[in-house]
């Protein structure tokens, strides 16, 4: 590690420090939360050596929303862990990888987490280069950082690619904005099943000027409603669901938010999709199923 420039402000000088290379080595320790005044310069070390993890985020649906780096690490992949809902255009871009599905479903788990990180693990450890595939991006309510950490604990090289996350890909494609100028200024990411609802403090998140969108909550839609509502949301409030981002049949579903339950009811909507409560929930597209006009010919 070599000391770079001290910044200099107000208050007391902070060092910053340019990893030495190999980054993938960092001990355990350094996934640890860092001391506040310290800045590190990570550089993405994406080295040709053996034995590695890369978890790469494959996007919210739409395989060319695959990023150039997603695609260069596939190329280099000999095994891909992924999970479901991935398209197989996705997977054609490592032809020659050993593949390993451990798709989940909600309260099925085909490969418990622990499970699918023992499984990264070992197989970088036997000298692989894997590529662990994630829909979305791997640290938005993907479990990448417990895969990070079981790697960083038994001294795997691991580096992430990014991935455009669903809210940001299914919004777009819906024309809907999550910040805008003056209607919402904060956007938060909430997941409706992580825990139980009551559990969850989502408090000053949504309401006049805020966007909130949450992942995983159809199912529990109504109990959603329900919980904004007595937190002291308006009924009236905006709501648009978003079903099968970037995917074909794509659709955007738009009530308020009291009927927010019997609309995603009626409307048989399924997973995946997101629910966007706010303002901005009004703006986008009127056309209820989404076509992809960017590559429209
Ligand atoms: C386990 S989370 C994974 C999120 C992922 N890591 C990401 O960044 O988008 C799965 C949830 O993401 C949302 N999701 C994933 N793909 C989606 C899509 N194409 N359209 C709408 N929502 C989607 C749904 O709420 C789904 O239940």
């Amino acid at each position: 590690m070599t000391e770079g420039a001290a910044r200099s402000g107000p208050l007391r000088p902070i060092p910053t420090f340019t990893l030495g290379k190999p980054a993938f080595a960092a001990p355990k320790e350094s996934f640890l939360p860092l001391p506040h005044c310290t800045t590190h310069v990570l550089g993405m070390e994406l080295v040709a050596r053996k034995g590695r993890v890369v978890l790469v985020g494959a996007g919210p649906g739409a395989p060319d929303l695959l990023t150039l780096r997603a695609v260069r690490a596939l190329e280099a992949a000999t095994v891909v862990v992924h999970d479901g809902l991935i398209d197989p255009a996705v997977l054609d871009f490592a032809p020659a990888a050993r593949r390993i599905d451990v798709a989940k479903r909600r309260a099925r788990h085909t490969l418990p987490q622990d499970a699918i990180n023992a499984l990264l693990v070992r197989e970088a450890s036997a000298g692989e280069t894997v590529v662990r595939l994630k829909g979305g991006d791997p640290f938005v309510f993907g479990r990448g950082g417990e895969e990070v950490a079981a790697c960083l604990s038994a001294n795997v090289p691991v580096a992430v690619v990014p991935g455009v996350s669903a809210a940001l890909g299914a919004a777009a494609e819906a024309l809907l904005p999550l910040t805008y100028r003056d209607l919402a200024s904060t956007v938060s990411f909430v997941a409706g099943t992580c825990q139980a609802l009551s559990e969850q403090n989502w408090a000053g998140l949504a309401g006049v000027g805020r966007t909130l969108v949450v992942y995983m909550g159809v199912t529990n839609a109504a109990g959603i409603a329900d919980k904004l509502i007595a937190d002291g949301l308006s009924p009236d409030t905006a709501c648009a669901v978003l079903e099968r981002g970037t995917l074909p049949g794509a659709r955007i579903v738009r009530t308020l938010l009291a009927d927010l339950g019997r609309v995603v009811a009626a409307e048989a909507v399924v997973s995946p999709a997101l629910l966007v409560i706010g303002t901005v929930a009004e703006l986008g597209r009127g056309d209820a199923v989404l076509k992809d006009l960017v590559c429209a010919s």
